[in-house]
């Protein structure tokens, strides 16, 4: 059956946001939703739309998913190490299904950005895509303002924010208005191949003045303390998360402190036509 769109990791938190950005704008019809869990289906069958099955991992099953599907948007693995990998399954697939368009969820500034551990895969996926051949659109999505937001109740707790981000500014955006991005760009006229976008929200902010906002928002003091790269990943070890998403956080946050995680560039509020949502809206709405 034809597809006009198809997007995966749609039982993911960014994927279901673009195919409610899609239903907005798109026939339910025209519309599917990669998940590689068939469990996944039932919620985004209930909003109309047409549910397809298969991993990143398995090319057949990508292939057969892949069948009559015109513009895919390959939203990027949430498995750091195997990422490069699958992203180059999904593009063989779509080459052999002869999908028309492709875009993919990368960085920001994924080729010149000082964070250590995730751009790689995004660089490899950015060359896969130059190298097949597919009329292709990347979307360097900068940081949610979420991933911030998620230290936010444990700091109102205990009136310490910790990170190793020293004074560098974060320009993030919530997750959707990356989605809204995404949206455009897949339904619009589309972009000549190749084309980069460099998304980041319109207002940047240190993790002090995140600090000084969860303070405000609760009425109870919160201060930010820096610490070293390592002591940071020792911190987040101790709290309890597995050495290596602690290890890729505290490079993200040294990465950050270089200034890798901003960028003024308006890029993303021009494409969905609004201000993207400030982020003490974000982190309101998570201490309510
Ligand atoms: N810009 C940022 O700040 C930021 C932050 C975090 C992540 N990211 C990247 O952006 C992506 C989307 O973000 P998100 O918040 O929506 O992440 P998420 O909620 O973790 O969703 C990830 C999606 O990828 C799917 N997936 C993972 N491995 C797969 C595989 N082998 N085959 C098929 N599907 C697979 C997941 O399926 P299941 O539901 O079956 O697990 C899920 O649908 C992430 O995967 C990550 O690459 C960006």
């Amino acid at each position: 059956m034809a597809l006009k769109y198809l997007v995966t990791g749609a039982s993911g938190q960014l994927g279901a946001l673009v195919i409610d950005a899609l239903l907005k704008a798109e026939d339910p019809a025209s519309i599917g939703a990669l998940v590689r869990r068939p469990e996944a289906a039932a919620a985004l069958e209930a909003k109309g739309v047409t549910v397809r099955v298969a991993s990143y991992t398995d090319a057949p099953a990508l292939e057969a998913a892949l069948a009559g599907v015109e513009r895919l948007l390959l939203i990027s693995s949430s498995e750091v190490g195997q990422r490069a990998v699958q992203h180059q399954t999904v593009i063989d697939a779509a080459k052999a299904a002869g999908v028309s368009f492709v875009a993919y969820t990368s960085i920001l500034g994924a080729k010149t950005s000082p964070l250590t551990i995730l751009p790689g895969e995004h660089v490899q996926t950015e060359e896969a895509l130059a190298a097949s051949g597919l009329p292709y659109a990347i979307l360097r999505n900068g940081w949610y303002t979420e991933n911030t937001v998620m230290a936010a109740p444990q700091a109102a707790e205990s009136g310490a924010l910790y990170g190793a981000m020293g004074t560098g500014k974060i320009a993030g955006a919530a997750r959707a208005d990356y989605a809204d991005a995404a949206a455009k760009v897949l339904t619009g006229d589309l972009p000549a191949s190749g084309t980069v976008y460099e998304l980041a929200g319109d207002t940047g902010y240190s993790l002090t003045d995140f600090a000084a906002e969860i303070a405000a928002a609760t009425g109870k003091p919160v201060a930010y303390t820096d610490l070293p790269q390592d002591a940071f990943a020792q911190a987040l070890e101790g709290a309890g998360l597995p050495a290596p998403l602690a290890a890729m956080l505290a490079d993200s946050d040294h990465g950050g402190s270089q200034g890798g995680l901003y960028s003024d560039d308006k890029t993303l509020s021009q494409l969905i036509g609004r201000p993207t949502t400030p982020w003490q809206t974000t982190l309101r709405a998570a201490l309510v």
